[in-house]
C-alpha cells in the first residue's frame, strides 16, 4: 500500500478567496487538488467550468484532478484537458458512450478516471478498468459536500482493490465523500489510496493538524495489515 493521498475539494472552500485557500493545501504539503464540476443536470449544483481551472492554474502547480459531474462529459473533455487538468474523471451514469469518452481523455495525454454512484456496481466498468488510471468510488450521492459515508459502498472498493490485484491494473482507488477522521480508517481498510476531503479539510480548526492526523491513521491501518 502506497502512502495515503489526500485531495481537498476546493468545493467546500470560500471561492471569494481561492487562491489563498489553494494556498493553503500547497503549506500542508499536499501534491493534490480535487476540482468539482457540476452542471446543475447530472447533479442538483452547479459550480465552474473550464476558465475557472484555467485562471486557477496559473497560481498553483499542484496536481487538477478533475471530477465531472456532468452529462454528456465528453462534450468538454478537450476545454478542462486544455484548462491544465491533470486527470479528468467522468460519471458511467452521464455518457451512453463510456468507452469513446475514455478513448478522448487519454487521447489528451491526462489521466484517465471513472466515477461510480453509490447505487451503480463496479460490474458496470469492469471492461474499462484496463484502461484507467484513477476509479473515484462515489461514497455519498454527488452534488454536495458534508454528507455522511455510505457504509455500502466499502464492499465496492474491496471488490476493485481484488480486481487490481489479481488483474494487475494500474488504478488507483479513490473515494470521494463524508471522508474524515472518523471514517478514513474504513475507507482505508477496504483498500482506499485516494481520499477527497472537501468539509473535513476547510473547516478544520488546523488544516496542516487534520492532514496529520489522517496520514497517521492511515498508516496505522497499514501496519495492522502488514502484521495480519
Ligand atoms: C460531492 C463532491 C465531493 C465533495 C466532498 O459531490 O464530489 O468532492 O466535495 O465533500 P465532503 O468531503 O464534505 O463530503
Ligand atoms: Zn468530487
Amino acid at each position: 500500500m502506497e502512502k495515503l493521498i489526500i485531495a481537498p475539494s476546493i468545493l467546500s472552500a470560500d471561492f471569494s478567496k481561492i487562491v489563498e485557500e489553494v494556498k493553503t493545501v500547497e503549506q500542508c504539503n499536499l501534491k493534490w487538488l480535487h476540482l468539482d464540476v457540476m452542471d446543475g443536470q447530472f447533479v442538483p449544483n452547479i459550480t465552474f467550468g473550464p476558465k475557472f481551472v484555467k485562471d486557477l492554474r496559473c497560481h498553483t502547480n499542484l496536481y487538477f484532478d478533475a471530477h465531472l459531474m456532468i452529462n454528456n462529459p465528453e462534450n468538454f473533455i478537450d476545454a478542462f484537458a486544455d484548462a491544465g487538468c491533470n486527470s479528468i474523471t467522468i460519471h458511467t451514469e452521464a455518457t451512453n458512450h463510456l468507452h469513446r469518452a475514455l478513448q478522448l481523455i487519454v487521447n489528451n495525454n491526462v489521466d484517465c478516471g471513472v466515477s461510480i454512484n453509490p447505487a451503480t456496481s463496479v460490474e458496470m466498468i469492469k471492461p474499462v478498468l484496463p484502461m484507467l488510471d484513477q476509479v473515484l468510488v462515489m461514497t455519498v450521492n454527488p452534488g454536495f459536500g458534508g454528507q455522511s459515508f455510505i457504509d455500502l459502498t466499502l464492499e465496492k472498493i474491496k471488490q476493485l482493490s481484488d480486481l487490481k490485484e489479481k488483474n494487475g491494473y494500474k488504478y488507483k482507488i479513490n473515494l470521494d465523500g463524508g471522508i474524515n477522521i472518523k471514517t478514513i480508517e474504513k475507507a482505508r481498510k477496504a483498500g482506499c489510496d485516494v481520499c477527497v476531503t472537501g468539509s473535513a479539510f476547510f473547516n478544520a480548526k488546523d488544516r496542516s493538524e487534520f492532514v496529520d492526523e489522517m496520514l497517521k491513521i492511515a498508516n496505522g491501518v497499514k501496519q495492522i495489515m502488514q502484521n495480519e
